[in-house]
């Protein structure tokens, strides 16, 4: 399933249509893909019932994901059903803009090859793994839902706007390594914590990563690392905050922004309010 090309992405884009999409061909996946898809499965469910928000773990246990490698058109019809939101099947990574079209018209794009044995523990690109365990159980819930049509059409401003490397900081920050400030502590929301071995435990448990509440401009102006953990992850109160705090207009911001130097993500500043 998987493969190196000449743009140097790994998946076979030989056979998408226009907009990125093929075809999931569930009947061509292994039965040592799908056991290790269990094995990835059982691992991350044990992490999860820990670290992660309710609002995920509550839909994981509804989904059965754990019998393989799911199909996509049996979750369309529950997802649908709960927030009109569908997911398509893509070759891997896809152009800025056409993965803002998709979020803009409530449809998430997951990547159909499974990792390598070898990368259970570590992966730098997302799989379906990733993209179907963290991801898709949050498009249940119909807050973050809403905020990720709204990411994707202001995705299509930004790119207009050339504010593309402002706007993905926040979604690195949120829909990927976004914790949640609960009754229960710290827990996890984003995606790429979610599905990640060793990154979930770290991310509240460690003394190391900087926890800082979460704010719309500090994030937008802070660098991440896409090799390491984190050294910073930013915590919303509630999925409400999420959305009401990214609902005006980005214009100004982009504009106020523009000049400035970004932070590192180690930063730590005056005004942060650390968790
Ligand atoms: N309100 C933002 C804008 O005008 C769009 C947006 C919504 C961006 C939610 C990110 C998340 O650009
Ligand atoms: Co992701």
């Amino acid at each position: 399933m998987t493969g190196e090309t000449a743009h140097g992405l790994r998946g076979d884009y030989s056979r998408m249509r226009p907009d990125y999409t093929v075809d999931q061909e569930w009947d061509a996946y292994s039965e040592a893909e799908h056991e290790l898809w269990r094995r990835l499965y059982r691992r991350q469910l044990s992490l999860v019932e820990k670290y992660a928000c309710d609002e995920f773990c509550d839909t994981l246990r509804t989904l059965r994901f754990d019998e393989g490698i799911p199909r996509f058109d049996a979750i369309n019809r529950k997802l649908d059903a709960v927030t009109r939101w569908q997911l398509v099947a893509v070759p891997g990574l896809l152009p800025d803009l056409t993965f803002f079209e998709h979020l803009a018209n409530r449809r998430f794009p997951v990547t159909v090859w499974i990792r390598d044995p070898e990368e259970f523990d570590y992966i730098v690109e997302p799989d379906i793994f990733h993209d179907f365990f963290g991801h898709v159980p949050m498009l249940f819930n119909p807050v973050f839902a809403d905020y990720m049509q709204a990411y994707g059409k202001g995705g299509i401003k930004a790119h207009e706007l050339g504010a593309i490397e402002m706007l993905s900081r926040l979604y690195w920050y949120t829909v990927e390594f976004g914790l949640i400030a609960t009754p229960k502590g710290v827990r996890v929301y984003g995606a790429g914590i979610l599905s990640s071995g060793g990154e979930i435990s770290y991310s509240v448990d460690s003394p190391k990563p900087n926890r800082i509440g979460f704010d719309l401009l500090r994030i937008m102006q802070t660098l991440y690392k896409i090799d390491t953990f984190q050294e910073t992850y930013f915590v919303i109160r509630d999925f409400k905050q999420l959305f009401d705090a990214t609902a005006p207009d980005f214009t100004p911001y982009y504009a106020k922004l523009k000049g400035r130097a970004p932070y590192p993500a180690s930063a730590v500043l005056q005004e942060d309010h650390r968790y």
